[in-house]
């Protein structure tokens, strides 16, 4: 649906779908696109941490042990409202009536220091103010595979964006780049090129699997927190899958009714490494991967598609 039909309807499911445009080349919905001048000049603060990430890669399992980190382990605290509410979502902006109306930057602007905010945008298209302020930076990169799997599913219970086609189309248009926000490809090693220059702290997905407690100390060190064991314990078990599925502040439940389609596939779906496996043939994979070897020719990052 086109950004000028959709701004005075109340949001039914059936009627939302928003179409792609562009902001230099990189696909991005329509209503971002409309607000595109106001996110680039966005005013970042010294003190604000950015959440980046490509879409499905991790980022709301990121954001829960960085606020659980932030509130010193107090899970009540954690549920004073969603994860969309707490840290705003850059980009996200859903001119539509409430309960489905969002600004990601209205509700940065409004809110007080210090911020942690979410982004999908590739490192090219991150407001300058954020490398002038010098903020911190997490980034979260999961392996390509299932970051499309979680990809395609997340598009079809999510009515707010574009309709996925099968999952063959939808492997054609992930591998070609043209799904929002862009290419997988050019997203990681983007960010892992900037790393090197900039307080970024660039995390996988993975290693979050495989060890948790590791990966929340390097999120704890990179803050400056120190935290008893008793309390990283709290917070490794608290941002596990299975209590994050249940936590209604975290997964989704809550957040644009009708939009979000959780009997289609829920928000907290599977939270595995290698789910892709129940999804690509061989044909598919065999193809993927050829393409993948000569995209990835040039970065020295290496990802497990497996534990
Ligand atoms: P799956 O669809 O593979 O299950 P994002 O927050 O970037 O949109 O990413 C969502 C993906 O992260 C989903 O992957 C979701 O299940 C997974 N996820 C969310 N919380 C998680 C957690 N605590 N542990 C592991 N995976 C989690």
């Amino acid at each position: 649906m086109a950004l000028d039909k959709m701004k005075d309807l109340s949001l039914t499911p059936a009627m939302i779908r928003i179409d792609l445009g562009e902001v230099e080349g990189v696909p991005m919905l329509t209503p971002t696109c409309s607000i595109w001048d106001k996110i680039w000049k966005f005013k970042a603060r010294p003190d604000d941490l950015l959440i980046a990430t490509y879409s499905k890669a991790g980022t709301t399992w990121t954001q829960e042990i960085v606020d659980m980190i932030q509130q010193n382990g107090d899970v009540e605290k954690c549920r004073r409202d969603t994860t969309y509410k707490r840290h705003p979502f850059l980009e996200w902006f859903l001119p539509a009536s409430p309960p489905l109306s969002y600004s990601g930057l209205e509700l940065a602007e409004a809110m007080p220091s210090p911020r942690t905010i979410k982004t999908h945008l590739p490192v090219q298209l991150v407001p300058p103010s954020f490398w002038e302020q010098n903020c911190k930076i997490i980034y979260v990169a999961r392996n390509a595979k299932d970051n499309l799997v979680s990809y395609y599913h997340f598009h079809r219970m999510n009515k707010g964006l574009p309709d996925p086609g099968t999952l063959e189309e939808f492997i054609e248009k992930f591998m070609t780049g043209k799904v929002l926000w862009g290419s997988w490809y050019d997203h990681v090693k983007g960010w892992w090129k900037a790393k090197d220059k900039h307080r970024i702290l660039y995390l996988f997905y993975e290693d979050m699997k495989e060890n948790p407690k590791r990966e929340i100390q390097k999120i704890l060190k990179f803050l400056e927190k120190d935290l008893s064991q008793e309390v990283l314990n709290r917070i490794i078990y608290n941002t596990s899958f299975e209590i994050m599925k249940e936590n209604p502040m975290a997964n989704y439940t809550k957040d644009f009714p009708g939009l979000m389609d959780h009997s289609i596939s829920p928000f907290m779906r599977k939270g595995l490494v290698g789910d892709w496996k129940n999804y690509f043939t061989v044909a598919q994979n065999k193809k993927f991967d050829e393409d993948y070897k000569k995209k990835m020719a040039d970065t020295s990052l290496v990802f497990r598609t497996e534990l």
